[in-house]
């Protein structure tokens, strides 16, 4: 089976081919460049971009897959969660699509091909899985009992772990988006050099909060201004991420042995993280855990999870009315 997938949640217009599970094309028109002199993406300028880029995307996805619109035998297009705006671009046009054509259409939730998208690499993980989703929208915890079931665990209250990375960076006067900037400045930097706050919440609870932690860094920041001591960047973004990562990594171990689950597995734009990467790694090989991360490229935003995650829920639920509508929150959990 052929699917294209398409996804315009946020702000990276993408499109993909896949055949079954096999990845044939995945192209991504990134609008960083146009949202940075904002420091976060701005909603309208996001539409009107994702409107002029959703055409020549899907074009492009289909000819670098060597397949013609004609061959194509299922378009999934991610419905929720996102803004709204940039959602209604890429579902509008993948359903003027289908209907015209007379393809079968699926609605897919974004966090259900972040929780997949480790699929679209070598490593297969065996089902049940706790699997942590952190993005610059999002920071939760799932029980993924396997390709349709997504049990919600705990989520942010606040600050997702993404506009935490992107909020301190902007503080530090690194450019947008933050994470991997923190990220690679954090890499010669000493991560004890500030004990910034670890927000562990109730016992039991597997819900995160970083705002804390970001007033912590910017009263941080503010104290050295206060006394013309040079910000010493590196010492500060490794501590802070140390922080993060400590919290994301400890309440993936604890919701797993809490269900009695052995297998964790990481996705969104913050699974991109190296220091992430190498703390899971580490732990679970102390617990005897099996860990598994997507290909860093299907970290972030992409079709190609969508495309994936829209495969399986066709197979076991057939096509979407054209009736359905986007949404702002996920519907998971
Ligand atoms: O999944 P994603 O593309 O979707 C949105 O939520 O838009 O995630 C983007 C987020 C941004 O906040 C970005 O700063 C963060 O992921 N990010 C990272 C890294 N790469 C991207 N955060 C920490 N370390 C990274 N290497």
């Amino acid at each position: 089976m052929l699917v294209l997938g398409i996804e315009s949640s946020c702000d990276d217009t993408a499109a993909a081919v896949l055949e079954n599970n096999r990845i044939l094309s995945s192209v991504l028109n990134c609008q960083d460049l146009v949202h940075a002199k904002f420091g976060g993406v701005v909603p309208e300028l996001a539409s009107r971009r994702h409107l002029q880029s959703i055409h020549p995307i899907v074009v492009e996805a289909l000819s670098k897959a060597g397949v013609q619109l004609s061959g194509i035998n299922l378009i999934a297009a991610t419905q929720g969660p996102g803004l709204i705006g940039s959602l209604l671009v890429g579902f509008s046009y993948a359903k003027a699509l289908a209907h015209v054509r007379r393809i079968p259409f699926v609605g897919v939730d974004h966090m259900a091909g972040h929780i997949l998208s480790v699929f679209l690499g070598t490593e297969k993980p065996s089902f049940p899985y706790i699997a942590l989703i952190v993005s610059g929208g999002t920071s939760s915890i799932f029980l993924a009992k396997d390709f349709h079931q997504f049990e919600l665990l705990g989520r942010t209250r606040d600050d997702a772990a993404g506009e935490a990375f992107d909020k301190v960076a902007k503080m530090l006067g690194l450019p947008y988006p933050g994470g991997p900037h923190v990220s690679a400045t954090a890499a010669f930097g000493d991560p004890r050099y500030v004990r910034f706050p670890r927000a562990w919440l109730e016992e039991q609870s597997f819900d995160f909060s970083f705002s804390g932690l970001k007033t912590a860094v910017l009263n941080h920041v503010n104290q050295q201004k206060i006394k013309n001591a040079e910000l010493q960047l590196h010492e500060i973004c490794a501590s802070f991420q140390e922080s993060v990562v400590d919290v994301l990594v400890e309440k993936s171990i604890f919701a797993a042995k809490a269900h009695n689950i052995h297998t964790l597995v990481i996705g969104g734009g913050v699974s991109a993280n190296n220091r992430l990467r190498e703390v899971f790694t580490r732990r679970c090989q102390e617990e005897g855990f099996t860990f598994h991360a997507p290909l860093p490229q299907y970290c972030t935003d992409n079709a190609a999870m969508i495309a994936l995650a829209g495969y399986h829920k066709f197979n076991k639920h057939g096509a979407h009315e054209m009736g359905e509508d986007v949404y702002s929150r996920s519907q998971l959990g």
